[in-house]
């Protein structure tokens, strides 16, 4: 695996101006523009594109997205208010259980595009707002579908009981309520069950059943929904990074899809995540230390899980590249677990990975670090200073 020649150039000069140990994040927002051009333009036509900013949500990230993406997701009020500061007349869409109504006060103010309402308290509740303000609320229904073929992946959020979502047997009820609250306006159903998916042919047939209940139900209910919201869920294959999900396949297949199911007419909405920023962004380490214990390789970099929380997360070994320094090797293609600085055993990057060489001085850049990254890690524990942030433009 090899780095950008972009990203190694920036290494290089964070490395000359530096004084102490490097520890930093860097992002490639050139890469990430290129990245998700090519994701709206390979999307077919009645399709649009959300970043769900949960992934990541600094604010060079959010600038480089706002002129090719159809608008923005937030899961909380906090996300809310963020997007709405950073990404000023762009659409924003509110998920999430449990929505205080204080939230759902700012999103009125914010007059934003869709309410994704998670249960029908959270509906009764907005009914109540909305009359009392007597302003329109744009409303989604997020449904936890029975889905014929049980979702395959690690991270699973629906077609099983989860606090996400209505169950279909709710809807009936949700429905008569929308009935008699004329500030609140149906515009259709959500769908997110999963994220991490590989396969593409299982995420066009999770698709596909999207598609049918939503023709289903909007013929049994006599609803005419303009929009379906399929959520996101594509996913990085961090031990193989060559062979994560293949967008344009999909896309093509998406194609077929919306033609044979004649959704043509019903905008179709992704709110995409860890698909759309993990591979813009690297984490540093500079190696410290290197000790031998029992018989195993430690390296310990200056930072650790508290910046980068993703592989303890995942459960798995981050992948990483070594630029080495001007010290001799002191391993040669050994095993070496990769940790940090917190006095945890949890504290690791990457565990019992062979490296060419290495030595103290030598640079851990781990890639694929730009989603639920920084923004998921325990960043106060311990109280050590947080990572430099560099942002690459050109
Ligand atoms: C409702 C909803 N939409 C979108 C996403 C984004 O998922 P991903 O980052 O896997 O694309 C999530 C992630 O948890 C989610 O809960």
């Amino acid at each position: 695996m090899s780095l950008p020649t972009r990203v190694t150039l920036a290494i290089g000069q964070l490395r000359e101006q530096q004084q102490t140990p490097l520890c930093a994040y860097v992002y490639d927002l050139v890469a990430l523009e290129q990245h998700v051009r090519h994701m709206r333009e390979t999307l077919p036509a009645n399709c649009e594109l959300f970043y769900a900013a949960k992934a990541n949500p600094e604010a060079p990230i959010l600038r480089t997205l706002v002129p090719l993406v159809d608008g923005f997701e937030a899961a909380s009020g906090g996300e809310l208010r963020w997007l709405y500061e950073q990404c000023p007349g762009h659409s924003l869409i509110f998920g999430g259980p449990g929505k205080l109504d204080s939230e759902l006060e700012i999103a009125m103010d914010y007059r934003i595009s869709a309410f994704h309402v998670e249960s029908l308290t959270e509906l009764r509740n907005l009914a109540r707002i909305a009359s009392r303000r007597r302003q329109r609320a744009p409303v989604m229904l997020r449904l936890n579908l029975k889905l014929a073929e049980a979702p395959d992946s690690r991270l699973v959020m629906g077609g099983k009981p989860t606090p996400f979502g209505l169950d279909e047997d709710a809807l009936d009820e949700a429905l008569k309520l929308l009935r008699d609250e004329p500030w609140l306006e149906l515009q259709g159903l959500h769908f997110h069950v999963l994220s991490h998916q590989l396969d593409v042919a299982a995420h066009l047939r999770l698709i596909r059943s999207y598609c049918r209940t939503f023709s289903q139900l909007c013929a049994e209910h006599g609803l005419q929904l303009p929009l379906l919201n399929v959520g996101g869920g594509m996913g990085i294959n961090y031990q193989d990074p060559q062979n994560s999900f293949d967008w344009t396949t999909f896309c093509q297949g998406l194609k077929a899809l919306i033609a044979e199911e004649g959704m043509g007419d019903t905008r179709i909405r992704f709110e995409i995540g860890r698909f759309i920023s993990a591979a813009c962004g690297y984490y540093l380490m500079q190696v410290l230390d290197i000790k031998r214990s029992h018989g195993q390789y430690f390296a310990i970099g200056r930072g650790g899980t508290h910046h980068f929380r993703t592989p303890a997360a995942q459960g798995h070994n981050h992948p990483f590249v070594v630029i080495r320094g001007q010290q001799p090797a002191q391993l040669q293609n050994q095993p070496v677990t990769l940790v940090g600085q917190l006095c945890t055993p949890k504290d690791v990057l990457a565990s019992q990975q062979t490296v060419t060489a290495l030595a103290i001085d030598d640079l851990l850049v781990f890639t694929l670090a730009g989603a639920y990254a920084w923004n998921i890690s325990h960043r106060d524990f311990l109280m050590h200073e947080p990572p430099q942030m560099l942002f690459l433009t050109t």
